[in-house]
């Protein structure tokens, strides 16, 4: 019976997670999310299966992680797959480049803090939470879902400058994957920071996606051609989890501690 635990599982690629995992009726497949009571009901109106069980946990609050992974324990004796998805993204402000924090320091050190406690600490905490159950299995794969927008050849060819405090927390969120993957080599723990690809999350309906929302997708569209000229635009969560899934079944040891994307390589589109 694969056990699988996401982190962050209330929406977007998280909640499609829960989703295609429970599909396969032999999975256990346990979602940590900030609101359990809201979440219940989603899960109850979509009709998901009895395999799917919601937790509370925060990625900045380590002792609800904790008692998340208590809770776990008594679903599943062991964690196959840990998949630290929920992140903090600070839309507001995500078309302001460095420059336009002349003069407003403040307001960037506040969103970097708020990015670097659920983004890089809050993928330490879910790990440190888990592990002893994710030890207990014979998979053992610890997966962090991270960014395009954390590569650097990616950034360079797109120049896109936006997105500041985000990037920097996936850029150091991937630096975690590493140190874990080096605590935890001996020990045959899989760590690995996956892109999942530009995915529409942000409207439930993709037929009637808000035009303000459809013009942010359409612009990163054409600067993504710039790093991937043949790129067609963002793809639909059950895409992106079906590969990061393909993914995630495909990595071995030697993997371990690696930035890969969603097409499995070093390339993000
Ligand atoms: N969509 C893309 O194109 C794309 C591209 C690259 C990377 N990613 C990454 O993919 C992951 C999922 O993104 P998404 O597009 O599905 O975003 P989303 O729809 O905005 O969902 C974000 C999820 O994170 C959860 N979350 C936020 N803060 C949390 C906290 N403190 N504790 C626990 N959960 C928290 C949210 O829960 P609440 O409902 O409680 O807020 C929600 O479930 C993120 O790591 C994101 O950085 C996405």
């Amino acid at each position: 019976m694969p056990s699988y635990v996401i982190v962050g599982a209330s929406r977007g690629l998280g909640y499609q997670y829960l989703k295609t995992l429970s599909t396969n009726p032999s999975n256990k497949v346990i979602g940590l999310v900030r609101t359990p009571a809201s979440v219940q009901s989603k899960v109850s109106a979509d009709n998901l299966p009895s395999n799917v069980h919601i937790l509370q946990g925060d990625l900045t609050d380590p002792s609800s992680l904790n008692a998340a992974a208590a809770e776990a324990s008594k679903i599943t004796s062991a964690v196959d797959y840990l998949i630290v998805n929920g992140a903090f993204l600070p839309w507001e402000t995500a078309h302001l480049t460095p420059l336009d924090f002349i003069g407003n320091e403040q307001a960037f050190i506040d969103e970097l803090n708020a990015s670097m406690s659920a983004n890089v600490a809050g993928v330490m905490w879910s790990i440190n939470a888990f592990i002893d159950l994710v030890k207990k299995s014979s998979v053992k794969k610890v997966i962090v879902v991270s960014s395009g927008m954390a590569d650097t050849e990616l950034v360079g060819t797109t120049g896109i400058t936006h997105s500041v405090s985000y990037a920097i927390s996936k850029a150091g969120a991937n630096m975690v994957v590493a140190k874990y993957a080096a605590l935890y080599k001996s020990e045959g723990v899989v760590f690995l920071a996956l892109s999942p690809g530009f995915v529409q999350t942000q409207a439930e309906d993709p037929n009637n996606v808000p035009p303000e929302v459809a013009a942010g997708l359409d612009a990163l569209t054409k600067a993504f051609r710039k790093y991937e000229p043949n790129f067609e635009g963002p793809v639909l969560p059950e895409e992106s989890v079906k590969s990061q899934l393909k993914v995630i079944e495909g990595i071995t040891i030697k993997d371990s501690g690696k930035f890969l994307s969603h097409l499995g390589t070093t390339r993000m589109l």
